[in-house]
C-alpha cells in the first residue's frame, strides 16, 4: 500500500501555488519590465489560468501579492490619507532651456560644495524627467503593501488597489529585500497606450455612452487613472512605471544594501525588478550634463514616452547629505527642461485652404503662440471629419502641439473655456476661392473645388508644384511671386510663364531690375528638362517622382504616355486601377493636351529614349514568387535581376504561377507550389534562365 501525498508527483496546492506565483512574477517581469519574454505568451496565459483555478478552489491560498490581484475589482467609497514616512520632495526646477541650465547647476553645486577651479569635476547622474505622477511603493518583508501619491509631499493618497493593476510593478521582490524598502518613481503612459486608449474612449463616445470622454494627453490619462475609486477603471489603462529614488529603508545594513552613490542605488533597484530608464547617465562636470541635455533633446520624440526635461542629481550620497535642502528643495539636484511640446492659445478663425489638386482643408488661424521652439499661428484640422471630432470652434482655447519637425496640430479644445455662441464648424459646399461646387465623393474624407485650372487657387498651386526643385525647377520663383502674377492676371496658365518678359516681370510691385532678370534666366534654364520631372511637374493625381520615373522609363516618351491605353498603363512598375485611370483623364482633357504642346511651343524640351520593349527580355510575361533564403542573392536582389528581365514577381502562389524560386528554409509557399504542380527552381535554376 503506498500513501498518496509521499508518492505522487503531484505537488500540494499550497506548493504549486507558490511555484505558479514565482513562474508567473518572473515571465511578468521579462515580459512588461525587460521586454524580452522567454515564453510564448499562450504558455503564460496557461500558467496564470491554471492560479487562477487552484485560488478559486482554494479561496485560503489567495495571497494578495498573487499575480492574479492584478486585474482589478476593488472598489473604494474614498481615498484613505497616507503620512509619507519620509517626505516627497520636489526639485528645483531650471527654466533656462539652453545649456546654462545645466552649468547654473553645476556652479551652485560646487560653490555649496567649497570647491575650486582646481578640484574635480563633481559626478552626477542624469536621468529623464517623466512627464507622469509621483508614486510611493513600500514592501514590506519582500511584499507590495501599499501604493501612495504624492499628495502635498507630506501627505498622499493611498492608491494600492490601481498600483497593483501595474504590470511593471513587482508585487512581490525577486531576491532578499530589507524588511521595510520604499521605492519612489513615476507612473506614466507610453504614447502608443495613449493613442489606443483614445481610440477606445472615441468607439465609447460614437456607440453613445455616457459619460466617457477622450483625455488630453498621457499624463492626464494616467494621473485620473490612478486616482480612480475602482481598480477594475485602473486596470483597462496600461500604466506603465519607472523607479528613480527611495524613501524609507530599513535596515540598510543588516543583510541589505549600504548604498554610496545614487547610480549604485537605480542598478538595485533594477535588481530588485524595477524599470529604470536605459537612458541613465553617470556625467562628470557641466559639460557632461550639457552633452545628455542635448542628446536626449535629440531623440525626444523617438521616445515612446513623453519627458518634460532632464534630471541631474549628485552621485555621491556623502555629498548629498552635505548640500542637504533649501526649504523643500534638495540642493543637490535639478530639473533641467526642454521647451514645451504642447501650448495654450485660442482660434482666432477657421480658414478653409484650397490645394493644388483642389483639396480643401480647413486651417485654425491661432492667437501666435510659442511652442516646441518655433512661434505657430496655423494648425491644420486635416479634413471635415477631423475639424468635426474635435469639434473645434471660432474662439475656442485649444492645446496645440509641435513635437520635433512635425507639423503642428490642434490636440484638443477645453470646452469648459467656451464663451457659447460659435457654432460648431462646417465645411462649405462652394470653394471659397473660385466659389465653384465643392464636392464630396462617397468614400472619400476631402471635400475638393470642381472649378480646377479656373480656380485661382488651384492655379497658383499648379504652379508652385511645376516650378519647385524636384520638377523642373525655377528658381526663385516662390509663393509671393506666384500670388502676384497670377492675381494680376499676367499668369493664367503654365505656358504663360515662358511668355513672360523682363518688362512684364520689372513692373511689378516691389520687383528689382536684377531679380526680373534672375527670374527670366531661370525661367530659360528651366526650359532644358527630362521626361520624369516635366511629367511630375504637370500635377496629374497620384502620379509623384517614383511614378513619373517609371512611366518615363516604360514608354520613353511623352506621346506614349498621353496615347497610352489604361491597359497600357497597367504594365508600368508599380501602376495599379486608381493611378491608370487618373493619367488617362488628365490626357482625355483638351486644355490638358493644350498646356502640354504650348509648354513644347515655348522651348521646353528633354531627351525622349526608346520606350523599353519588354517583348525582347528574356522573361517577359512569366510570374515568379520567391520563398526562403538564397545562396548567393538576397530576396530584393533576386526581384530587382527578375523584373529587369521583364518578369513580374507577386507575393503568393497561384495557378497562374509560372515558377517558384525556393531557397533554404521554404514556408508554405513551396508546398502550395507543389499542390498546384507549379515548377519550383532554385537559385542557379533561375540565374540560368535570367542568361535566357
Ligand atoms: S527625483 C528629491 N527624478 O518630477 C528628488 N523626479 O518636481 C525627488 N520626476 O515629483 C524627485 N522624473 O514626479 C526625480 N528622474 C526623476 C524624475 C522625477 C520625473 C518628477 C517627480 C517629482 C517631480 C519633481
Amino acid at each position: 500500500m503506498s500513501t498518496p501525498d509521499l508518492f505522487s508527483s503531484e505537488p500540494a496546492p499550497a506548493e504549486r501555488a507558490a511555484d505558479l506565483r514565482a513562474q508567473l512574477n518572473h515571465h511578468a517581469h521579462r515580459y512588461y519590465t525587460l521586454d524580452a519574454p522567454e515564453i510564448p505568451d499562450a504558455e503564460y496565459d496557461r500558467l496564470f489560468r491554471e492560479l487562477q483555478a487552484l485560488e478559486a478552489a482554494h479561496p485560503e491560498l489567495l495571497t494578495p501579492d498573487s499575480p492574479t490581484q492584478r486585474v482589478g475589482g476593488t472598489v473604494l467609497d474614498a481615498f484613505t490619507p497616507v503620512r509619507h514616512a519620509v517626505p516627497m520632495l520636489s526639485i528645483n526646477t531650471e527654466t533656462d532651456t539652453e545649456p546654462t541650465g545645466a552649468s547654473n547647476f553645476d556652479t551652485r553645486v560646487r560653490r555649496a560644495l567649497g570647491l575650486t577651479d582646481a578640484d574635480p569635476p563633481v559626478e552626477y547622474v542624469a536621468e529623464l524627467k517623466f512627464d507622469g505622477l509621483a508614486m510611493s511603493l513600500r514592501y514590506e518583508s519582500g511584499v507590495l503593501v501599499q501604493g501612495a501619491t504624492r499628495g502635498d509631499g507630506e501627505v498622499g493618497e493611498d492608491v494600492t488597489h490601481n498600483v497593483r493593476t501595474i504590470k511593471q510593478i513587482p508585487l512581490r521582490l525577486p531576491v532578499a529585500a530589507p524588511d521595510v524598502l520604499e521605492v519612489r518613481g513615476e507612473v506614466y503612459l507610453r504614447r502608443d497606450d495613449f493613442e489606443s486608449l483614445n481610440e477606445k474612449q472615441r468607439a465609447k463616445i460614437a456607440a453613445g455612452v455616457k459619460g466617457e470622454k477622450t483625455f488630453v494627453n498621457p499624463r492626464n490619462a494616467a494621473a485620473g487613472a490612478v486616482r480612480q475609486l475602482d481598480s477594475a477603471i485602473a486596470a483597462q489603462r496600461p500604466l506603465s512605471f519607472f523607479a528613480y529614488g527611495l524613501g524609507e529603508i530599513t535596515p540598510e545594513q543588516r543583510g541589505g544594501p549600504v548604498f554610496e552613490t545614487h547610480y549604485e542605488l537605480l542598478m538595485q533597484l533594477k535588481a530588485w525588478g524595477f524599470p529604470v530608464a536605459e537612458q541613465t547617465s553617470v556625467c562628470r562636470g557641466a559639460d557632461e550634463l550639457i552633452a545628455f541635455h542635448q542628446r536626449i533633446g535629440a531623440s525626444r520624440d523617438l521616445l515612446p514616452y513623453d519627458i518634460d526635461g532632464v534630471v541631474y542629481k549628485v552621485n555621491s550620497l556623502a555629498l548629498q547629505r552635505q548640500l542637504g535642502f533649501v526649504t523643500r528643495e534638495p540642493r543637490w539636484a535639478v530639473a533641467h527642461k526642454y521647451p514645451a511640446q504642447e501650448q495654450l492659445t485660442t482660434v482666432l478663425a477657421i480658414d478653409v485652404q484650397v490645394g493644388r489638386t483642389g483639396k480643401l482643408t480647413p486651417v485654425a488661424k491661432l492667437a501666435p503662440v510659442f511652442v516646441g521652439g518655433v512661434t505657430v499661428t496655423n494648425a491644420t484640422l486635416h479634413n471635415e471629419d477631423e475639424a468635426r471630432r474635435k469639434d473645434v470652434r471660432l474662439g475656442d482655447t485649444v492645446i496645440v502641439r509641435r513635437a520635433g519637425d512635425v507639423i503642428p496640430e490642434v490636440v484638443a479644445v477645453l470646452p469648459e473655456k467656451r464663451q457659447g455662441g460659435a457654432e460648431v464648424f462646417t465645411m462649405p459646399h462652394q470653394c471659397p476661392v473660385c466659389g465653384s461646387a465643392a464636392v464630396r465623393e462617397a468614400g472619400e474624407v476631402d471635400y475638393r473645388c470642381s472649378g480646377g485650372l479656373y480656380c485661382s487657387a488651384q492655379r497658383k498651386q499648379a504652379i508652385l508644384h511645376f516650378a519647385q526643385r524636384r520638377a523642373v525647377e525655377v528658381e526663385g520663383l516662390g509663393d509671393k511671386l506666384v500670388e502676384q502674377l497670377v492675381d494680376s492676371g499676367a499668369v493664367n496658365t503654365l505656358p504663360d510663364l515662358y511668355r513672360l518678359g523682363f518688362s512684364a516681370l520689372a513692373s511689378l510691385d516691389r520687383m528689382a531690375d536684377k531679380s526680373a532678370q534672375n527670374i527670366v534666366g531661370a525661367l530659360e534654364k528651366s526650359k532644358q528638362t527630362t521626361l520624369p520631372r516635366f511629367l511630375f511637374g504637370l500635377g496629374i493625381r497620384h502620379v509623384g517622382e517614383a511614378t513619373a520615373k517609371d512611366l518615363a522609363r516604360h514608354f520613353g516618351q511623352l506621346d506614349r504616355i498621353m496615347d497610352a491605353s489604361v491597359e497600357q498603363l497597367l504594365e508600368v512598375n508599380d501602376v495599379g486601377p486608381v493611378v491608370a485611370q487618373s493619367i488617362r483623364t488628365f490626357f482625355d482633357q483638351p486644355h490638358n493636351r493644350e498646356v502640354v504642346e504650348q509648354l513644347r511651343a515655348c522651348g521646353v524640351h528633354w531627351e525622349e529614349g526608346e520606350p523599353a520593349t519588354p517583348a525582347l527580355k528574356p522573361l517577359a510575361g512569366k510570374t515568379f514568387v520567391l520563398t526562403g533564403t538564397f545562396p548567393t542573392l538576397s530576396r530584393d536582389q533576386a526581384r530587382d535581376r527578375l523584373e529587369a528581365a521583364g518578369a513580374k514577381v507577386a507575393g503568393s502562389v497561384s495557378k497562374k504561377t509560372d515558377y517558384v524560386v525556393a531557397g533554404a528554409e521554404a514556408g508554405s509557399k513551396l508546398e502550395k507550389a507543389q499542390d498546384l504542380g507549379v515548377a519550383v527552381i532554385d537559385e542557379a535554376a533561375m540565374l540560368a534562365l535570367l542568361q535566357g
